[in-house]
């Protein structure tokens, strides 16, 4: 036994992605660095919709963009497994959110702490986001849906802003319209980090953190939790649980 935890302590972490172990298992080996206390107030399926989506809004937010209180910050696809935990994160931070979503998602990220949405299906993002400034542009933009948004982010983003991004896109993008806007890029691929999920952990022991959950699979149903994903109009996390 590792010191500092005995048999029985409940335990959440954020598995390492690509070394190969595989997490959808009932039992699983894992480094202590990565383990962390799990919240008493949220259930293991509540817990495990957590470390990577959090540990990642968590880099993104406020590693990378240091978003600071009063600034607005856009965060793509708030109804999504990264952007649901990432507005409350902003919302925390004193920023101002606006989020795109669509209209069926609005009551939910409203609930989560977005001031304005924007319903990126029938609205070009980037006038609404000019709009909701007076044209200044925001000082921040979270990217989880990737396509063309390092091109446009520019025309939505003040001068000296900074761009947030964890999609690794394969499209070539024409960032022509960042140049002398002073803007910062920044990709993140998130990584396990205790420290982080403990913060988090915190967060969501006192309640002011939730984490969204979409459904929940038996692990044996792995394949059909695979097709709703894939189906969209997911809001939140899928959660495989025991058999
Ligand atoms: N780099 C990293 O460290 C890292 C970590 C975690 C995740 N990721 C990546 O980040 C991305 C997001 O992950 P996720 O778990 O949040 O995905 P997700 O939950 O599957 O995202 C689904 C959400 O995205 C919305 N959506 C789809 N296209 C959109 C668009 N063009 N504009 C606005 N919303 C849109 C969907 O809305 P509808 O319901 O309306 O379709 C739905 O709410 C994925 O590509 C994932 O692989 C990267």
């Amino acid at each position: 036994m590792v010191s500092g935890w005995k048999a029985g302590d409940e335990i959440f972490y954020f598995a390492p992605i690509f070394d190969g172990s595989g997490t959808y298992a009932e039992m699983h080996v894992v480094d202590a660095q990565f383990v962390v206390r799990k919240p008493a107030r949220l259930s293991h399926e509540e817990a495990a919709a957590l470390p990577l989506a959090a540990t990642t809004s968590w880099t993104a937010l406020h590693e990378r963009a240091a978003l600071k209180p009063g600034e607005t910050i856009v965060i793509h696809a708030g109804a999504g497994g990264v952007g649901s935990l990432a507005i409350q994160l902003a919302r925390i931070a004193g920023a101002r959110v606006v989020t795109t979503c669509r209209p069926d998602n609005e009551a939910l990220v409203r609930s989560l702490g977005a001031a304005e949405t924007i319903d990126y299906r029938t609205t070009d993002w980037i006038d609404a986001v000019l709009d909701l400034t007076k044209g200044r542009g925001a000082d921040v933009v979270f990217d989880t849906v990737g396509g063309d948004t390092l091109s446009q982010a520019p025309r939505a983003l003040a001068d000296r802003g900074r761009l947030v991004t964890i999609v690794d896109t394969a499209k070539p993008q024409n960032l022509l319209a960042a140049w002398g806007r002073n803007l910062r890029y920044d990709f993140v691929f998130a990584a396990p980090d205790a420290d982080k999920l403990r913060a988090i952990a915190e967060l969501a022991e006192k309640g002011a953190f939730i984490p969204v959950i979409d459904s929940k699979f038996p692990l044996s149903q792995a394949g059909a939790a695979h097709a709703h994903v894939e189906a969209g109009g997911v809001r939140g996390k899928v959660v495989l649980s025991g058999f």
